[in-house]
């Protein structure tokens, strides 16, 4: 049987003889990296310095969210805007792949910035047992290249340092919560953020209209479970559909483009079954997202596949 409190005292005993000088954690806001963050401050404290970086790509409101986190956490906090750097950056690149990597690639040269700037030895990484079960399996990573900032410690010549490489997802929600870490039961969001909910280029335009639908899909579903509506998914967001449609808004033509609702249930996201959404919720979420983009987006699907044949994000 598990052990948070055994765990946690062992941890930051061996964490306080591994790192030597500072520490860099790349702090998405996720469960496994706050974990991470708290359990390292715990042992080096303002040695440790967590990066926060907006791609351009994240939820409504979330760095905002993810910054205070970190302060409210008493961690040594950087926040770095990169928004407009990614957006450039993927302009024009449609293939999936591409996107994963380019974003990829981003995250590293911005880490290496920072870890240059503060005389950096050690990359601390939220990575737990699944991740590199699943790597070492290959099947996961031949569909698409999954990434939390992978690729970091080879390139930037730092020595790596897991802590919670062992344990399983409930484990660290475990851990989450005897530590009090304040985002224990949130659902995964992906490293590439919302850049993989765009099919085709992740242009700025585009990615505001999927965070405001993303937003809307969230608070419209989270408010149906409070209800008693339907059961919480596993995840449930929207994506955006390059494809623009006519449709009528106000008295006038609109040509706009279309979101797909997406939301599933799933263990451990290696297989998922769509939601079953009560029709009203899907009517006031079409309805809301309609009303709020004017005329940008005038059609919602849902889409209803399973992992597989389909997977979880739409790239
Ligand atoms: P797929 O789309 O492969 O997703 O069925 C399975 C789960 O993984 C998440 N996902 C990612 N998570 N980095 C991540 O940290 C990634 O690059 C990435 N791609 C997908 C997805 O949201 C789902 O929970």
């Amino acid at each position: 049987m598990f052990n948070a409190e055994k765990f946690i005292t062992e941890t930051i005993a061996d964490l306080k003889t591994k790192i030597h000088g500072k520490a860099l954690i790349a702090f998405s806001g996720g469960v496994d990296s706050t974990v991470c963050a708290a359990l390292v401050h715990r042992a080096i404290g303002k040695d440790l310095i967590a990066v926060h970086v907006d791609t351009g790509y994240m939820r409504k409101d979330e760095s905002k969210f993810v910054v205070q986190i970190m302060k409210d956490m008493g961690l040594n906090t950087r926040f770095v805007d990169a928004s407009e750097e990614y957006y450039q950056a993927l302009a024009d690149i449609e293939d999936p792949e591409k996107k994963r990597k380019i974003i990829g690639e981003k995250f590293i040269h911005i880490f290496e910035r920072v870890a240059k700037e503060e005389n950096i030895t050690t990359l601390v990484q939220g990575t737990i047992a699944p991740d590199w079960i699943e790597s070492g399996g290959a099947l996961r990573d031949t569909i698409k290249s999954h990434h939390n900032v992978g690729g970091l410690p080879e390139k930037m010549h730092l020595t790596l340092v897991e802590p919670l490489r062992d344990l399983y997802k409930d484990e660290v929600r475990k851990v989450a919560r005897t530590l009090n870490v304040p985002v224990a039961e949130r659902q995964p969001f992906p490293g590439p953020g919302l850049a993989i909910r765009i099919i085709g280029a992740a242009t700025k335009e585009r990615a505001e209209i999927v965070r405001e639908a993303c937003d809307i899909v969230e608070r419209e579903i989270e408010h149906a479970v409070e209800k008693n509506q339907m059961e919480m998914p596993w995840q449930y967001f929207a994506v955006l559909i390059p494809i623009k449609t006519v449709g009528v808004h106000g008295d006038k033509r609109a040509y706009g483009y279309t979101i797909a609702i997406r939301s599933v249930q799933s263990i451990d996201a290696m297989t998922a079954a769509y939601s079953d959404i009560p029709h009203d919720v899907l009517d006031r979420i079409s309805t809301k997202i309609t009303n709020t983009m004017g005329a940008k987006v005038n059609r919602i699907v849902y889409d209803v596949t399973n992992k597989p044949p389909g997977t979880v994000e739409w790239e």
